[in-house]
């Protein structure tokens, strides 16, 4: 069995959020919530630990929205960065540092780490054709490019995705490629960029993973695994760009560092920038601990292409471990930003104040910890009124009054206990143990559980000890049993502490105590005798329907407006000849089988009996039909496309949906069955 590592201290990254928007509900529950919870614990036991974020503020998409802003790049990340970070401090996020990848410190290290793989022979030199808009006079990312989709027709797909039929694309798949820039048709134009060469790292990477990291979360470990056996290819670290880091090679002139090898390079530089004398001893001594928090998305990043980079380099330790999330969905559909389908904190706030912890802890109650998961404002409610109110808030409340009401806001002494008080202090001694297996693995929505189970004991325990109905015949036992829940009380001060820092800040007060620290979890004599309480009050209040019914409305009106757009039907396009159309040969044939293309989510194979022949069509529809429901029906499709080869399968036609604007299709079929080969006309 692999011997455990030991190791001296942490550093706890998290992802660093693009600054071209500000952080919703689905960046705190997949990375900052969780790493947050995990430094906090680590630093309550003691440990040496530090956690680094601040903002990505390169790549395409900030100079897409800066041009649409007709505004400066810099002027988008510094709005945004600002927002980001106040929205992170509000919410109680313990960053030690949060920077951003615009610094100048940064800037020289990403360029410096570019500049040594470069001298040391790591990068391979490729001359590729690509998009160039010669109006513009620049190359175009792949963002920049439009065009029609070859799966589904959407004449308004990008360069690198159809987000109408989800399809991942590249710019030369589009049919009439446009520049975004200019609107001219853009030329294909030689390039040179530095590669990555991954594929010269993979028996390094399948050793360090597959062998040696069998322990990370099964989706972690699964995608590096799929991955992995895809087979590696060598990956452009520039790009033709004139915003981000330039690339330090002569004649680089007008390129720059790709987004995706400066971004992680910024968990390095912001720990300089934290600590310019001692940096070196988190990323470079052995007995660092280094786990990076990110979400799903990010994976390959920071499993494969981060660690080959560093490899490359060589003085730098790679992560102990990876713990992704997966994705945070509200109300059944995918957080989007441009589809403003989100809750966003900063808003979160302004209509909840003070409800931090609310959302903290329902974000971490239904965390995104192994599949996808759901946040419905019922949901969060019910989380909030039936666990943190009714069961933890009402725990310390009956605990605390009953103090004020029998001793005065005075900490009673135990007169004696019984087997039943025992229990209770044995279940209070286990907590510890079982919450630190489940953080120290992770496993954040276990352990806030575990934490709360406590507080449901001592609800038990209150409940079944009916301290109230002895206190005319036996205020011995009555003190012993108030002691007991106070202890209970200031256990539970310091297992949720991780979780619910605002709400335990607040019972400290009423408790009228310094924090205890993480060793003392457990123990029963926390709070001595005579000790006096400070005022009590309600550590959680309920949230009412109204509330939330507001709530849901504004996503109910978000998303009649989101459908409003969607039905708006696109303008008609230029006339065309009767001999142009003349020209498409559109027939009715019949779905044979029906199949999903491997590895490729959005794509269905069809073999269809064309009336003369049988033939394969790849269609972009598996988000919209389910294979076995297509078997059997009657399609109309373009029997005289060329031919194009699609994820290694030879595509003969295009099968015809209808779509609108918001991206659904459906197929065109005939009214009754007809012979296959039938003509469209
Ligand atoms: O997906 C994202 O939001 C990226 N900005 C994450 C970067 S993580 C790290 F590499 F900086
Ligand atoms: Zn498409």
């Amino acid at each position: 069995m692999k011997k455990e590592k030991q190791f001296k201290r942490t550093l706890i990254t998290t992802a660093l959020p693009y600054a071209n928007g500000p952080v919703h509900i689905g960046h705190l529950a997949g990375v900052y919530v969780p790493a947050d919870i995990y430094a906090r614990y680590l630093r309550l036991k003691g440990e040496e630990a530090l956690m680094i974020g601040g903002s990505d503020e390169h790549g395409v998409p900030i100079t897409i929205l800066a041009r649409r802003e007709g505004v400066s790049p810099q002027e988008v990340v510094d709005r945004y960065h600002n927002i980001i970070k106040k929205s992170f401090e509000d919410f109680g996020i313990t960053f030690d540092i949060y920077s951003r990848t615009t610094s100048e410190i940064h800037r020289r290290m990403a360029s410096d780490f570019f500049r040594t793989l470069y001298d040391k022979g790591a990068f391979v030199e490729k001359t590729t054709e690509q998009y160039y808009d010669p109006e513009a006079r620049q190359f175009l990312a792949d963002r920049y490019i439009t065009g029609t989709c070859p799966h589904c027709g959407n004449e308004r797909a990008y360069g690198d995705q159809c987000e109408a039929c989800g399809t991942s694309l590249s710019p030369t798949d589009l049919t009439d490629p446009k520049s975004a820039i200019s609107g001219s048709v853009p030329v294909m134009k030689a390039t040179r960029h530095w590669y990555l060469p991954l594929d010269r790292y993979d028996a390094f990477l399948r050793e360090w993973i597959l062998e040696e990291h069998r322990e990370w979360k099964p989706n972690v470990y699964g995608q590096c695994k799929s991955w992995l056996d895809m087979g590696l290819q060598p990956r452009a670290v520039s790009r033709d760009l004139d915003w981000g880091i330039p690339v330090p090679v002569e004649g680089a002139e007008g390129k720059v560092l790709y987004v995706w090898f400066d971004a992680p390079i910024g968990y390095i530089s912001n720990t300089r920038e934290l600590c310019p004398g001692s940096w070196e001893k988190w990323w470079k001594d052995e007995e660092t601990k280094i786990v990076n928090f990110i979400g799903k998305d990010n994976i390959v990043f920071h499993c494969i292409v981060f660690p080959a980079m560093l490899k490359a380099e060589g003085t730098y330790n790679l992560p102990e471990n990876v713990p992704a999330n997966e994705f945070l969905n509200l109300e059944g559909d995918k957080i989007s930003t441009s589809r403003n389908w989100a809750v966003w904190l900063h808003e979160y706030l302004e209509e909840l104040p003070g409800k931090q912890d609310s959302l903290r802890y329902a974000l971490t109650a239904n965390a995104p910890e192994t599949k996808d998961n759901d946040f419905t404002w019922k949901d969060f409610q019910a989380r909030n009124n039936n666990e943190l109110v009714a069961v933890l808030g009402n725990f310390v409340n009956r605990a605390l009054v009953l103090t004020w009401k029998y001793f005065d806001g005075i900490v009673p002494a135990i007169t004696g206990l019984t087997d039943f008080d025992r229990g209770m202090l044995d279940c209070m001694a286990g907590i510890r143990a079982g919450v630190e297996r489940l953080l120290d693995t992770y496993h954040f929505r276990d352990a806030q559980k575990e934490a709360m189970l406590l507080a449901r004991a001592g609800n038990k325990y209150l409940a079944d000890a009916e301290p109230w109905k002895l206190a005319s015949t036996d205020m011995g036992r009555v003190a012993t049993v108030i002691n007991i829940a106070l202890q209970i009380t200031a256990n539970l001060s310091i297992v949720f502490e991780p979780f619910l820092p605002a709400g335990m800040d607040k019972l400290r007060r009423m408790l009228n105590v310094q924090p205890p620290g993480w060793s003392r979890l457990g123990e029963a004599d926390i709070l001595e005798p005579g000790h006096r309480l400070g005022e009590a009050g309600l550590l959680f209040e309920k949230i009412d329907d109204g509330v939330i019914q507001a709530q849901v409305q504004k996503l109910e009106d978000r998303r009649k407006a989101n459908e409003a757009v969607e039905r708006r039907a696109r303008p008609v396009r230029e006339a065309v000849t009767i001999e142009d159309f003349g020209r498409l040969d559109i027939r009715v044939g019949t779905v044979l089988e029906c199949t999903k293309v491997p590895k490729a989510d959005k794509l269905l194979q069809f073999r269809i009996d064309d009336g003369l022949n049988r033939r394969t069509i790849i269609s972009g529809v598996a988000m919209h039909y389910r294979p076995e429901e297509m078997v059997g029906k009657q399609v109309c499709f373009v029997a005289n496309l060329e031919p194009r080869r699609l994820k290694g399968v030879v595509s003969e036609g295009m099968i015809l949906f209808a779509g609108d604007a918001g991206g659904r299709l459906t197929a065109i079929m005939p009214e009754a069955p007809v012979m296959p080969g039938s003509e469209v006309k």
